[in-house]
Formats: C-alpha cells, sequence, structure tokens
C-alpha cells in the first residue's frame, strides 16, 4: 500500500460522524451555519433574545467607532436577574444550581432560590459599604460558593469585578489592584491545596500593603485559619453579609456598562485588563453554552473543571451556565486529591452529562492510566468539551475512549480571554468531528486563516488566525490603554480591519481549522498564558542574574514547558550559578514573584545570548536548544560563536 492510500485511509478512519441518537435531540442544527449567514445582526438579536431585557435595543450593533463596538445599543439589563431571579421567578427556585464539591470531602447543594438569597445578601452588604456602579472589586477566592455569589453582586450592583486567579502571588495581585483602582477586595482566610490549608488573606495584605485606594477587604472563612487583621479595613463575610436581607431589587444597566476586567498576559510584562461589557456578553456565552455544550436546563448536569481565575470559569462556570439555569458541579480542589480517581468519583456521584476541561489534564489522565477511570461508572457522560490548547490527536481519542465510552462527541473549542465566549467549535450533532481539530466558526462567528498581507490562504495551507468580523462578546479594550489595544490586535491587519489572534492555524482540504499554538512569545503551560517578557522581568529582578531569556519548550504533558536561560552578574562565578541550589532559589523566585504556575521547568546558566545586530534575542535558536533540536540557521546573528558557547556549556553540564 503506498503512503498516499495508508494517508488517506487513517484520514478517514479519524472523521467521527455524528451519531444518530445525538442529532435527534441536539440543540443545534447544521441550519444554523445558513441562518447565521443570511443575516448576522438578525441572528444576533434572536440570540440576545435567550436574556430578560428591561428594555430592549434599538441598534444591533455600532461599529462606527471601531475597533470599539457597541452591541445592543441602547438596551438595559441586569446579569445576575438573567442568572439568577428570573430562574425563580420562572418555577424553578427548587432545581439545584450548584453542587459544590469541596477539596476535602465537604459538599454543598445550593438551589437557585438559595443563590438569589445569597447574591441578594451579598449585594446589600457591598452597597452597605458605599460601592457605586461602575466601582471596581478585586476578587482573589479558591472556587467555593461564595466567590460566584461575589462576583454575581458585583454584577447585580453594575460593579466591575476583577478576579485574581487564587495561585496568583502578592505582587500580581498588586499590579492588578492598582492597575484596576479596586475599592474593596473579597478574599478567603486561607485555600486547601493537595490536603493541606494555605494561607490567602496574608497573601492579600502583602499585595495590597501601602495602597490606600482599597477601603475594605472582606473575608470568607473557609479553613479557620488565623489571619492577619486590620481593624476597621477587615470585615468578615460572616459578620457583613450573613445578617443582610434577601430582598434586593436589581437595577437595570445599559448594554455596554463594564460587567468585568480579567487580567491575562500579553507580549510585554505588564498584563493587560481585559474588558467585558454587559449585553452582548452575556448574550454569547449564553448562546454558545447552549448550542456548543448542547446542554438541556433541568436534565443535564454540567461540569466545567476551570478556576473562576480565568476566562473559562467566567464564561463556563458563572456567566453562561447559570444563563441558562444549568445544574453543575463546582468543585474546589486539585484532580489527584485525595486520589487519582476523584474526578470520575465526582462524575459518578452527581452523574455528570456533560464535562469540560483541558488537554493538559486530559494528557495527565493518560498518564495516570486508563485503568482508574475504569473504576467509575460514567455511562452518565453525554458530552466532553476540550479548551485552553490544541488538544492532540492522541489526546483526543483517549478521551473520548476512556471518558466517553467510545460514544460521546467532543466539542474542541477555541476562544480567548478577548474573546468572551467560544468562536471556533464544531456544534456537536451537526458535523462530524475530526480528532485534533476545532472545525470550523461557530454561527454568527467569522474566522479566516491568512497569510502576512492578510489574505486567506488555500484550502491546506497554514497563516495567521484572523476574526473578521466583530461578535457580541468580544473585548471592548485594555484597561486605561487604548493605543495597547488598538497596537495588539488591530494593527498587524489594520487595512483589514482584522483582529489578530496571535495564533497560528491551517485548513486542512475540508476547511476545517486546525489550531497550531502562539506565534508570539506568550507561552501556554498547561492551558495558562504566560509571557516570555514577564518570566524574563522576575528572573532579572533577582540579584545573582543579569539577564535571562525565555522559551516555551513542547512537553509531552503541560503542551509547553517554560525553559530559561540566564546570564549571570558579574562576581557571581558560572559554576556557583549553575549549582543545584542556586538554580533552586531561581525558580523559587519566579514562583514567589509571579506564581507556581510560571516556575520554569529548566534554568540554563549561560555565558551569552543568541541576539540579532539590532539586539533582538533570538528565542527561535533557545528553543532549538530547549527541545534538543539541531540549531537552526545562525547567520543573522551579530556573533555566531554564541551558539557554540552555549552548546559547549551544555555538553559540558553547565
Ligand atoms: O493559543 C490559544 C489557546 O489559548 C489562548 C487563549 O488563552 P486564554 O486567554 O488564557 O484563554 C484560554 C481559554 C479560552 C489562545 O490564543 N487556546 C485556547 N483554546 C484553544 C487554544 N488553542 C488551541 N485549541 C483550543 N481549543
Amino acid at each position: 500500500m503506498g503512503d498516499e492510500v495508508l494517508a488517506n485511509l487513517m484520514q478517514q478512519s479519524q472523521v467521527f460522524p455524528p451519531d444518530e441518537a445525538f442529532v435527534a435531540q441536539a440543540n443545534a442544527t447544521a441550519d444554523l451555519y445558513g441562518e447565521a449567514e443570511a443575516d448576522r445582526e438578525a441572528f444576533w438579536e434572536k440570540q440576545a433574545e435567550r436574556l430578560h431585557w428591561e428594555t430592549r435595543w434599538n441598534q444591533v450593533l455600532d461599529w462606527s467607532n471601531a475597533p470599539f463596538a457597541k452591541w445592543f445599543v441602547g438596551g438595559r439589563l441586569n446579569v445576575a436577574y438573567n442568572c439568577v431571579d428570573r430562574h425563580v421567578e420562572n418555577g424553578y427556585g427548587d432545581q439545584v444550581a450548584i453542587h459544590w464539591v469541596g477539596e476535602p470531602g465537604d459538599t454543598r447543594d445550593i438551589t437557585y432560590a438559595q443563590l438569589k438569597d445569597e447574591v441578594c445578601k451579598a449585594a446589600n452588604a457591598l452597597s452597605s459599604l458605599g460601592l457605586k456602579p461602575g466601582d471596581r472589586v478585586a476578587i482573589q477566592m479558591p472556587m467555593i460558593p461564595e466567590a460566584i455569589v461575589s462576583m454575581l453582586a458585583c454584577a447585580r450592583l453594575g460593579l466591575v469585578h476583577s478576579v485574581v486567579f487564587g495561585g496568583f502571588s502578592p505582587s500580581a495581585l498588586r499590579s492588578r489592584v492598582e492597575d484596576a483602582d479596586a475599592k474593596v477586595v473579597i478574599t478567603t482566610d486561607g485555600q486547601y491545596r493537595r490536603g493541606k490549608a494555605l494561607p490567602m488573606k496574608a497573601n492579600v495584605d502583602e499585595g495590597i500593603e501601602g495602597i490606600d485606594a482599597v477601603q475594605n477587604v472582606i473575608v470568607v472563612r473557609r479553613t479557620g485559619m488565623d489571619v492577619p487583621w486590620t481593624e476597621g479595613r477587615d470585615l468578615w463575610w460572616h459578620d457583613l453579609v450573613d445578617s443582610q436581607s434577601a430582598e434586593h431589587t436589581p437595577e437595570a444597566f445599559d448594554s455596554e456598562h463594564p460587567l468585568f476586567i480579567l487580567y491575562t498576559s500579553g507580549t510585554t510584562g505588564k498584563p493587560k485588563g481585559i474588558l467585558h461589557t454587559t449585553g452582548g456578553y452575556l448574550t454569547q456565552a449564553a448562546y454558545t453554552h447552549h448550542v456548543v455544550f448542547d446542554h438541556k436546563p433541568g436534565k443535564d448536569v454540567y461540569w466545567c473543571t476551570a478556576d473562576i481565575g480565568w476566562i473559562t470559569g467566567h464564561s463556563y462556570i458563572v456567566y453562561g451556565p447559570l444563563a441558562n439555569r444549568a445544574t453543575q458541579v463546582v468543585y474546589e480542589g486539585t484532580p489527584n486529591t485525595p486520589h487519582e480517581g476523584r474526578h470520575w468519583e465526582i462524575v459518578q456521584e452527581y452523574k455528570v452529562t456533560i464535562y469540560y476541561t483541558a488537554p493538559t489534564l486530559i494528557r495527565t489522565f493518560m498518564k495516570w492510566g486508563e485503568e482508574i477511570p475504569a473504576r467509575y461508572d460514567l455511562s452518565s457522560l453525554r458530552l466532553l468539551g476540550s479548551v485552553g490548547e490544541p488538544i492532540n490527536p492522541e489526546a483526543w481519542l483517549w478521551y473520548r475512549k476512556h471518558i466517553g465510552g467510545d460514544k460521546t462527541p467532543i466539542v474542541d473549542t477555541w476562544w480567548q480571554t478577548e474573546t468572551g465566549a467560544i468562536m471556533i467549535s464544531p456544534l456537536p450533532g451537526a458535523l462530524s468531528l475530526k480528532p485534533g481539530s476545532a472545525l470550523r466558526a461557530l454561527p454568527g462567528v467569522s474566522a479566516k486563516v491568512v497569510d502576512e498581507k492578510g489574505n486567506e490562504v488555500s484550502h491546506g495551507s497554514g497563516g495567521y488566525l484572523v476574526l473578521d468580523k466583530p461578535w457580541p462578546s468580544m473585548l471592548r479594550g485594555i484597561w486605561g490603554d487604548e493605543k495597547r489595544y488598538r497596537e495588539t490586535y488591530w494593527a498587524r491587519f489594520a487595512d483589514k480591519g482584522f483582529y489578530f489572534a496571535g495564533d497560528g492555524a491551517k485548513y486542512d482540504d475540508d476547511g476545517d481549522i486546525w489550531l497550531l499554538g502562539r506565534v508570539d512569545d506568550v507561552m501556554n503551560v498547561s492551558g495558562h498564558r504566560i509571557s516570555t517578557t514577564e518570566v524574563e522581568s522576575a528572573l532579572v529582578a533577582h540579584p545573582t542574574v543579569a539577564e535571562a531569556a525565555v522559551v516555551g519548550a513542547s512537553d509531552p504533558t503541560t503542551g509547553q514547558a517554560i525553559v530559561a536561560f540566564v546570564i549571570p552578574r558579574a562576581g557571581v562565578a558560572q559554576d556557583e550559578a549553575s549549582g543545584e541550589d542556586a538554580i533552586k532559589t531561581l525558580r523559587e523566585h519566579v514562583a514567589k514573584e509571579i506564581g507556581p504556575i510560571a516556575k520554569p521547568r529548566q534554568i540554563i546558566v549561560v555565558p551569552e545570548l543568541p541576539k540579532t545586530r539590532s539586539g533582538k534575542i533570538m528565542r527561535r535558536l533557545l528553543r532549538d536548544v530547549a527541545e534538543n533540536r539541531e540549531i537552526g540557521d545562525v547567520t543573522t546573528l551579530a556573533d555566531s560563536s554564541v551558539m557554540d558557547l552555549i552548546a559547549k556549556g551544555l555538553r559540558s553540564g553547565k
């Protein structure tokens, strides 16, 4: 058999047509593509009707001030009312909204009626502190119900939340609180991580020390550990919130009222505060949750394993699912606490039907072994999702076979903090699936793969991924930095008016899209975005480091891993700098500066870094070293002997 024939056969065997039984009950049909194509604005208008609007919009899209979009212009709504109250008013108060599972094994089931009471009390509490619509509130919490309640209470009052991932360091919190000028921080005494109670409030104190704008810190008791306390500023949640009235009348806000800021890494050291607003964001979060996850309210038990510190937690734990009256599992802990079957135990216990996670975790499950999920009854699962990085076909096939019982569709969903909601994904039931491909833009969304000049590439070719038409949940800017917003996303293909996503992609012969990873200096480690410059800045802040260059090297489990090359300061001997202790200290230093997720896998001490004549570090060559490859073309280096020096150092074990 010729190679080509074999390749074709493989290609064919890799296609999974939709299952008839699934199609018969699917929320989405292939007709949606045509419907959206025929009249995009009418299509989105119909999606907006999923929500309750206090005042209807008078214009669907205003793109006259591009790249600043306005969607559902003139419309007014309250996000918390849409996510909670209206379900209670419609008679679903007794439906469980959240099956919460704590890491140590404690559980809470919260109905929509209870959630409404909690959100109203928290809203009354935040009002009592004098907060006004538009004020910013920072939230750094583990995955406990109060985190979700806090976000919804902010939304209810028109306060802009900025959730900071619980694993971020005090200095990462500080830069975010300062940038957004947050008046209140909500946190917990501590958080459980792998069976241990770790401090949280103490870290928050360190992060906000000396920031006068922070008027209050509200602390939820979670672990019961002792906490430092600032009288007059700090308030216990149970003192402040529990005694409040459970009555609160929601106010409708403008469709373009800011809903939240979420910081994400860019190509410079300073994280970008991505701004999302109200009506368009909630519309697309709800629509995508409905069609991509095929979600049926009152029937499905949905579980998204993300943390609320990331956009996936915002759109697919809080806003999308709650707007759609989901019953969902929220789990506080790590997947191997207290054992490696924890997720499957939870799926079995709650009869989870829809499960959404990241490829890095799927690859970890593969490493732990298929016998672990095999011990549990996973037959309730009917749809699986993937997000955060390209999913390799091996992981896709394993996921379907060992978690999905060889029958569930898998939706590989491509999107970003900036896009707010899913953009490219199979519509389950409507399309045949290809392991490793996100297939095509959702109805209502438009994406293209283009070359350097912005011309669409032909089928079978690769290039840059762009979004060529505005979409409702698109970011409305970078908080306080209009110039950076224009430059980062809109400058590269300015003449075409395309949004540049920062990802490489290719079309296959059928025109389906395969995502290939970032094309800029942003790494993707376990689905987390980390900028190379951010890690470099942390490294050079250490007294022993003169210069640093960081690259993302491919890693079988985490997708990419951080590999750092450092030049020691004068006076620090090369031997000493490359010693085990010195390397350990540097790794810990980065973890402390940014957070444990940014800890380099490997630090290599070098005498020089490869630079072009204009002084730009050639990361491509360092990536060759980090991935043990033959070193590529060095002719553009200012000094081509540098790579020999680095290679020699590596060989001698330095
Ligand atoms: O490179 C893409 C990758 O994650 C980036 C966005 O990261 P973040 O804003 O943190 O949001 C992650 C969760 C939505 C993208 O630029 N990415 C996300 N999903 C996929 C993906 N890469 C390939 N396939 C995906 N399904």
